[in-house]
């Protein structure tokens, strides 16, 4: 039986990564200790909503999990109430359960912690009357209206540490080292990984590339002395008039691609055209785990706390954004309206063609 205390709900859903806990920490806490509010935590997202699965958080529940990489109260990347898709591969729209389900709960508001994929789900449950906000986290950095989003520092990390180790194989051995990084149809890991960690080439799915000119750079640089090259390569990357590789399609998935194997189609053209051997090091989900940095900490504890004060002032179908230094409250369909790309003319691009890097142009 509820008490009068005001009830929310926090969902992680898509794809974990690692300041999950962080922001569920920032959104409960802020809610216990300066609003008096009760806090539910609904299980694997999505998933939770459809089938009723949600637990009560107290502040000891969210006390010490700041460090802790995941979501202690599950997520899903498959459950869309939309389309809720069975192995059959038939959908069905559940968005009616999901609302039942909050009044049954006796939520009196949502804080939404993910994607691209969750929040344009919250955004359509905004739509048909529930009062929710949204938190932006991924790896993947390609969400609209804010200029980071959780996550996609600790990712940058672990993808520019396994840069640091390649090289070290790459220079004895005189290998070409190609690593594949996630990131679906936006390069921001594969740019910003492979920038902090000395790339020779970067390719990403915003800039097709021509594997002759790769294979000019891996030659060019083999002839001066610098015998080996590494190739930081987006799983969305594709060459010029080609198609991306996909790896798996989920059937029962919300999105059912799933990207992969660039990195092995890339070693293999650079070995076939070069004569030069070439290692392929597909990094896959250790991108998504671990603690969080330092900033993915502050920036889930800055856009929790903000989350929840949105709650509280009754300001619903927005999101949580970093917009500069600042956290700001943006339209959660701005946030959706389409996926955040990089830009070829940025200055980050520019930067990294001034300091010799390729994108294979
Ligand atoms: O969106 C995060 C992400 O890790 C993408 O970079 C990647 O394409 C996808 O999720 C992988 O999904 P899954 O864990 O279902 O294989």
């Amino acid at each position: 039986m509820r008490g009068s205390k005001f009830r929310i709900g926090i969902l992680t859903g898509g794809g974990d990564c690692p300041g999950l806990n962080a922001a569920i920490r920032a959104v409960a806490k802020t809610a216990i200790l300066n609003y008096n509010m009760e806090v539910i935590g609904i299980k694997d997202g999505f998933l939770g909503l459809i089938e009723n699965r949600f637990t009560p958080l107290s502040y000891s529940d969210v006390s010490g999990i700041l460090t802790e990489g995941g979501t202690f109260i599950g997520a899903s990347n498959k459950a869309n109430p939309f389309k809720h898709g069975s192995s059959s591969g038939r959908n069905r729209d559940l968005s009616g359960v999901v609302l039942r389900n909050v009044r049954m709960m006796e939520l009196d508001a949502l804080v939404c912690i993910g994607g691209d994929g969750t929040l344009t789900v919250a955004h359509r449950l905004y739509k048909k009357g529930l009062k929710l906000v949204g938190v932006p986290k991924t790896i993947d950095n390609d969400l609209r209206a804010t200029d980071m989003t959780i996550g996609f520092d600790s990712a940058v990390v672990t993808i520019t540490e396994a840069i640091d180790k390649l090289h070290t194989t790459a220079q004895s051995h005189h290998r070409v080292m190609v690593i594949e990084v996630m990131g679906r149809y936006a390069g921001w890991l594969a740019l910003y990984g492979g920038v902090s960690g000395g790339g020779d080439i970067i390719l990403i799915p915003e800039i097709p590339y021509d594997i002759k000119n790769v294979c000019e750079v891996v030659t060019e640089r083999n002839k001066k002395h610098k015998r080996f090259s590494i190739v930081v390569v987006s799983e969305g990357a594709k060459p010029k008039g080609g198609r991306m590789v996909v790896k798996r399609v989920i059937k029962d998935s919300a999105e059912p691609i799933r990207l992969g194997g660039i990195g092995n189609k890339i070693a293999g053209d650079i070995e076939r055209l070069t004569g030069l051997e070439a290692r392929v090091t597909v990094l896959g989900h250790l991108q998504r785990g671990g603690s969080p940095t330092p900033f993915d900490r502050m920036l889930a504890t800055r856009l929790g706390t903000f989350g929840c004060d949105l709650v509280a002032r009754g300001e619903f179908g927005k999101m949580a954004a970093l917009r500069g230094q600042d956290i700001k409250a943006v339209d959660l369909k701005d946030a959706v309206k389409s996926i955040k790309k990089v830009d070829p003319k940025s200055t980050v691009i520019k930067s990294a063609v001034s300091v010799g890097t390729s994108f294979g142009v």
